[in-house]
């Protein structure tokens, strides 16, 4: 198996000498190719900020991150840009669609960026779309789709560059039950079909009970891994009990 995310010492603290808080703490993991990778814990917890380092969208302040072999925390700004462009997905929990293209043209924006010749555009976008169910929608623009088929259009984007790995920030967290199950499907269908790796971040133990194996972030360092055996039903009645073992399980205990 190959090592697809490789963390090591990896610490970020924000704010200044007098005034810091240290929000991860000293974490090493790895992620290995094909893997769906689920990352819980309490609100407050570090959650968004690993996520975002991995995604490089933040920096760390101490560490390094490789990802397919690459050290993404000492690339040139321009290196990075092909880099997320060439091989890493975004799915957010605000869709991040732009308003004013169709739904297609959302999805194709990452490819125009990259030059990728109609013939070839075409034929992923048939193929995502498949995938995804949102044939229908591809034509319309997002505020005349529903937010489930939003949430799609917004995976879909991620997925039609083929990225070696998707970042998902609670990508379920403003979708009812049913599209929230169904794009946690797609993203199996995705992971399983395409080989392709998938870190979420989640407050969901339904959402969590679809990845093979959950890091729980509590206090800035991995407080406890579970993994996937057996079937998702008992995948999810140990995530609950680890959520119940590590308090503050999500964002309702925050308020
Ligand atoms: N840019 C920033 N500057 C200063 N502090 C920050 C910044 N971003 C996050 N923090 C702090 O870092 C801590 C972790 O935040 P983060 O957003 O990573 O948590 P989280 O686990 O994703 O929480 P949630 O479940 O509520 O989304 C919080 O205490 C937050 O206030
Ligand atoms: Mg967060």
């Amino acid at each position: 198996m190959k090592t697809m995310i490789d963390v090591k010492h990896l610490s970020k603290t924000y704010g200044n000498k007098g005034n810091h808080a240290k929000v991860l703490d000293n974490l090493s993991f790895q992620v290995e190719e094909g893997e769906f990778v689920g990352i819980m814990g309490p609100s407050g917890a570090g959650k968004t900020t690993l996520l975002n380092i991995l995604a490089t969208i933040n920096l760390p302040t101490i560490g390094r991150v490789r990802i397919d072999g690459q050290d993404i925390t000492h690339m040139k700004e321009n290196q990075l840009n092909s880099f997320r462009r060439n091989e890493l997905g975004f799915i957010f929990q605000e869709f991040n669609l732009l308003d004013t293209l169709t739904n297609r043209d959302n999805i194709v924006l990452p490819l125009a960026v990259n030059r990728v010749p109609v013939k070839e555009i075409n034929r992923r976008i048939e193929k995502v779309s498949a995938i995804l169910n949102v044939e229908t929608s591809l034509d319309k623009y997002p505020d005349e789709v529903s937010v489930g088929q939003r949430q799609r259009i917004a995976a879909a984007r991620a997925l039609v560059s083929k990225p070696s790995v998707i970042f998902a920030d609670e990508p379920t967290g403003s979708l009812d039950s049913k599209s929230a199950t169904e794009l946690l499907h797609y993203l199996t269908e995705i992971n399983i079909q395409e080989d392709t790796t998938i870190v979420m971040v989640t407050h969901d133990p339904y959402t969590a009970s679809f990845c093979n194996r959950i890091l729980f972030i509590k206090d800035g360092i991995i407080f406890s891994e579970v993994v996937k055996r057996g079937t998702r039903q008992e995948f999810f009645d140990k995530v609950i009990d680890m959520q119940a073992a590590i308090g503050g399980g999500g964002k309702l205990n925050g308020l």
